[in-house]
């Protein structure tokens, strides 16, 4: 496959780790940032041929196949749309719209040109995940009846997600889309999501939006599923899920507690792994973060689905449910009561694409 990336910061460099590493086959073509003076430190990084900083000669490229987008989450929609329009395969990293609206109008975008559009969902691809959802499927715990999921860490790295306008929300809609779509794969994604409670509340950081919040998802088949998510939680990101079900239990734990543990006074001052609060005392690092973090089997898949002319696992359409969720939550936390999801475009055939979780595995 060959590549065109959106985006030279945190995520863009995470996605790039994953697509040239463990001599993977694709190439990243060309790469876009804001100024060429970003754009070629990481084309330089990365041994990438181009830079620019156009979007449109980005996504355009002739020799590209698709555009990976790793930008700030108001640049999603426009980015999605020069992409489509240029024919090309795109992949968008989280939360796929700052709200639903937004999300539908990138996944009319993409089948308009029949081109695919990959939700950049990673944690969906954790091993962890994956070996949970292939044991879900196998009936090894039963119905599952809730699903928790829990991401907290004690805030974001860059600017603009402080600003609602650019971010869409807080904590809902940075970490809660995780949250929500690992429940959906566990609860079953062609079970309807139908309301939602939620409390919110700005209690740390000096910031309009949220920066902790709890919600309750309740489904079609009567099964909840829970997100907790905090940008004020102290001591590292803590990334667990917790899967009840009427015949087992799950529990993971992806960050923080792996079995890893390392003391060091600090003399190295060494990257322990994201949002580690600090480099010396005990620490909890994570072996290979880009393995761990799915992002090897989420390009893996992505691009065998467009090889494949299949949808992946983590499409457009999870991404515009995932919105619809958590645009109930920001209404419901405001409201203090159960509200509605507004699904307009209810297909219900999520499961039904989803083939080969055990594959994946
Ligand atoms: N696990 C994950 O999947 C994960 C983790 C972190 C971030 N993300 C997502 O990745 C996206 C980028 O986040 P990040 O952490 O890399 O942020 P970042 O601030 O490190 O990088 C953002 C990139 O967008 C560019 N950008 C910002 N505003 C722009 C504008 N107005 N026009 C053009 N370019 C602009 C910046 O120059 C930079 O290249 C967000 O949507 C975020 O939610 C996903």
């Amino acid at each position: 496959m060959k590549l065109a990336i959106l985006g030279s910061g945190f995520i863009a460099r995470f996605y790039a780790d994953a697509l040239v590493g463990q001599r993977r086959k694709d190439e990243i073509t060309i790469v876009y940032s804001r100024t060429l003076e970003n754009a070629k430190k990481f084309a330089d990084d990365y041994k990438v041929p181009h830079y620019t900083d156009s979007i449109k000669e980005c996504v355009s490229h002739k020799e590209v196949d698709a555009v990976i987008i790793g930008l700030s989450n108001d640049m999603h929609l426009e980015s999605v749309i020069a992409a489509a329009e240029a024919g090309k395969h795109v992949l968008c990293t989280k939360p796929l719209g700052r709200n639903a609206k937004e999300a539908y109008q990138m996944l009319q975008a993409v089948e308009k040109a029949n081109v695919t559009g990959g939700y950049l969902e990673d944690l969906v691809y954790s091993p962890k995940s994956l070996k949970s959802m292939a044991t879900i499927q196998s009936g090894a715990i039963g119905e599952v009846i809730w699903a928790k999921s829990r991401e907290t860490h004690p805030g974001p790295h860059s600017d603009w997600f402080w600003d609602k306008e650019k971010s869409g929300g807080g904590a809902i809609i940075d970490l809660g889309c995780h949250c929500v779509e690992l429940c959906r794969n566990y609860i079953g994604k062609n079970v309807k999501p139908v309301e939602v409670m939620c409390w919110a509340d700005t209690r740390v950081h000096p910031i309009d939006a949220e920066d902790n919040a709890v919600a309750l998802v309740k489904y079609e088949n009567g099964a909840i599923g829970q997100f907790e998510v905090s940008w004020s939680f102290r001591g590292g990101m803590d990334l667990r899920e917790e899967v009840m079900g009427t015949e087992g239990t799950i529990w993971t734990n992806n960050f923080l507690r792996t079995g890893f543990e390392m003391f060091t006074s600090g003399k190295g001052g060494n990257y322990i792994a994201e949002k580690a609060e600090s480099n010396s005392g005990w620490l909890f690092p994570v072996g290979d973060e880009v393995n761990e973090l799915g992002y090897n089997h989420m390009f893996t898949d992505m691009f065998d689905a467009i090889d494949n002319k299949k949808q992946p696992l983590e499409n457009f359409y999870d991404g515009y449910v995932v919105n619809a969720i958590l645009d109930a939550a920001f209404v419901s936390a405001k409201s203090k009561k159960w509200e509605p999801v507004q699904i307009d475009d209810w297909r219900g055939v999520a499961q039904k694409k989803v083939q080969g979780v055990a594959a994946l595995w």
